[in-house]
């Protein structure tokens, strides 16, 4: 089946969908993306991921494209269209373009791209990789101080996932003065003692939505959390550690740059807390 894609009002098998050479998305990074997990053919935390986009937007004064509720029928009519029952919807706005290269923002009445796709992921909530567990190597975090806006500037993680690949791993956490930032596309916890840890925010990480919402739950599940900077000795050390992200939920960690978390094997709390948070996000998906 060919995908159906939205371009810009339109939606379009995926080979016909254009955008311009000139969009700033492609000669500046100047765009912003969401992406939003589809259970059950339902969307999963979309209300967050429709308030962080806004939020992101706002930051970098780029116009919204839409308003809330129609991007809530594009995402439903891709998801319908595709047949999507698990995976995930992609969505980028960028400044648009005004027809050339200029380092200046174009005039404010140049309207912003708006792009989505759905990636088709059967098996995402029951995931061989969740059950696994992944191993993680940590590296310099090298990125821009405004991470807490989700731009498409995504070479250096995707840099990161690579170098974790060539030393036999799943993916890289990163390293600012001696302190864990977060994982290359998720937010990173390490659990000791029945307490986990994450770093608070602030501008150097990006805002997870599946990371309020694991919090809260654990906070209701009476778990003990404690926001701090933290070091990649202490994560080693730790009982356990996972990420969290749209496109993986709770990801446990089993290794951390060589050493084996625990036994080696996903942990109790990141294996409740990924149970909890497929449970919750089901029940609440639109
Ligand atoms: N990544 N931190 C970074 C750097 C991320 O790129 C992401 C998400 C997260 C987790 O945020 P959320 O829980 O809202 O997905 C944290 C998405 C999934 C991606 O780039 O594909």
């Amino acid at each position: 089946m060919t995908r159906t894609v939205y371009v810009n009002g339109e939606y379009l098998p995926e080979g016909e969908a254009k955008v311009s050479i000139f969009d700033r998305g492609f000669l500046f990074a100047d765009a912003v993306y969401e992406v939003t997990s589809v259970l059950d053919g339902k969307l999963i935390d979309f209300e967050g991921h429709a308030v962080r986009l806004d939020r992101s937007l706002k930051e970098l004064d780029m116009a919204s494209p839409c308003s809330k509720e129609e991007l809530l029928e594009i995402h439903r009519k891709l998801v319908e269209l595709n047949g999507i029952e698990e995976g995930l919807v992609y969505l980028q706005v960028s400044r648009g373009s005004d027809g050339d290269r200029d380092f200046v923002f174009p005039s404010e009445d140049t309207p912003p791209s708006l792009v989505l796709f759905t990636q088709n992921k059967p098996g995402l909530a029951d995931s061989p990789a969740a059950a696994k567990g992944a191993k993680i190597i940590s590296i310099e975090d090298i990125r821009w101080g405004r991470r807490d806006i989700k731009t498409v500037q995504l070479l250096y993680p995707s840099m990161g996932k690579m170098m974790a690949k060539k030393a036999g791993c799943d993916d890289a956490w990163l390293i600012e003065d001696g302190y864990v930032t977060e994982g290359t596309s998720n937010n990173a916890y390490y659990v000791k003692n029945g307490k986990i840890v994450t770093r608070p925010l602030s501008n150097d990480i990006l805002h997870g939505i599946t990371r309020a919402a694991v919090l809260r739950l654990a906070e209701e599940a009476q778990m003990e959390i404690e926001e701090r900077l933290f070091t990649i000795d202490e994560a080693k050390a730790a009982d356990e550690a996972f990420t969290t992200s749209a496109s993986a939920f709770v990801m446990p960690v089993v290794e951390i740059d060589g050493v084996a978390l625990g036994d080696g094997t996903p942990g109790p709390i990141a294996k409740r807390l990924r149970e909890i948070y497929l449970e919750e996000s089901r029940k609440k998906a639109v």
